[in-house]
């Protein structure tokens, strides 16, 4: 069975001294939340000072982004060997940097292939822009970029990718939760043609996307969904919380359903 995941995208917010304090505010709470995965992603600068505040805590730590050499002449870029030892995931592939820092599947693809080398769990963010979706081309953009993001990539368990459609994002008009259990079916269709079966049932998938204390249960109700990656409400303590907090009672109740159904069919 899948364990849910929520994870705090910061995006390029916080100082290092908010970021302290955000983490400070949410810390007894997120710990207390079992049956999901908490990751908090705050900006690179950060990340060795949270660490710190969440050692010894059930909460893990990802960076949003990183290059895929492990060292060299790349000014002002950060390595995965640089990562290894800070936290657990990387955010790779995510939109805006698709959109304002030229990343191609091509390059995200090396990305992936050099976290996972140095033990790091992608977040491997896919989504298609609003004209894409209302030409009916969500699956057609979805597989392409899922196929050349992954061709290099062994089929792992510890990749997690998150659907963010663009036009979500940001823009507090999310996705329905049909529509986005809809298209992660798709999404682990074809992970399941890409390689197969079992990884495609063991690997989580995320919706993103203008996601809130408001609407996360719609998603997090539909078993296809395992999480959500979240930006502008997990700046808020109170509304991330209330998301985590959300999820675990969902996802509690959706794996004592499915085991009791495993349990009847023996
Ligand atoms: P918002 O939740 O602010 O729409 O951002 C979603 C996102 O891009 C998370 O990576």
């Amino acid at each position: 069975m899948r364990i849910a995941l929520i994870a705090g995208n910061w995006k390029m917010n916080t100082t290092a001294a908010e970021a302290t304090k955000l983490v400070r505010e949410m810390l007894d709470r997120l710990e207390e939340a079992t049956g999901v995965e908490k990751v908090l992603c705050p900006p690179f600068v950060s990340l060795a000072a949270v660490r710190e505040l969440v050692k010894g805590s059930s909460v893990k730590l990802g960076a949003q982004n990183m290059h895929f050499e492990a060292k060299g002449a790349y000014t002002g870029e950060i390595s995965p060997l640089m990562l290894a030892g800070l936290c657990e995931f990387v955010i790779l592939g995510h939109s805006e940097r698709r959109q304002y820092f030229g990343e191609t599947d091509h390059i995200i693809g090396k990305k992936i292939v050099a976290a996972l080398r140095n033990r790091l769990k992608p977040i491997f963010c896919i989504g298609e822009k609003l004209e894409e979706n209302e030409a009916g081309r969500t699956k057609e953009i979805i597989a392409r970029q899922m196929s050349q993001g992954l061709s290099k990539a062994k089929p792992s368990p510890d990749i997690v990718i998150a659907y963010e459609p663009i036009w979500a994002i940001g823009t507090g008009r999310a996705a329905d939760g049909e529509q986005a259990a809809a298209t992660i079916g798709f999404i682990r269709y074809t992970l399941s043609r890409l390689w197969n079966e079992n990884v495609a049932q063991e690997l989580r998938i995320l919706y993103g996307g203008s996601v809130t204390s408001s609407n996360i249960a719609e998603f997090i109700s539909q078993p296809e969904i395992d999480g959500a990656l979240v930006g502008g409400a997990s700046l808020n303590a109170q509304e991330f919380l209330s998301i985590v907090e959300q999820t675990a009672a969902i996802k509690t109740k959706q794996s004592a359903i499915r085991r009791q159904q495993i349990a009847d069919s023996k």
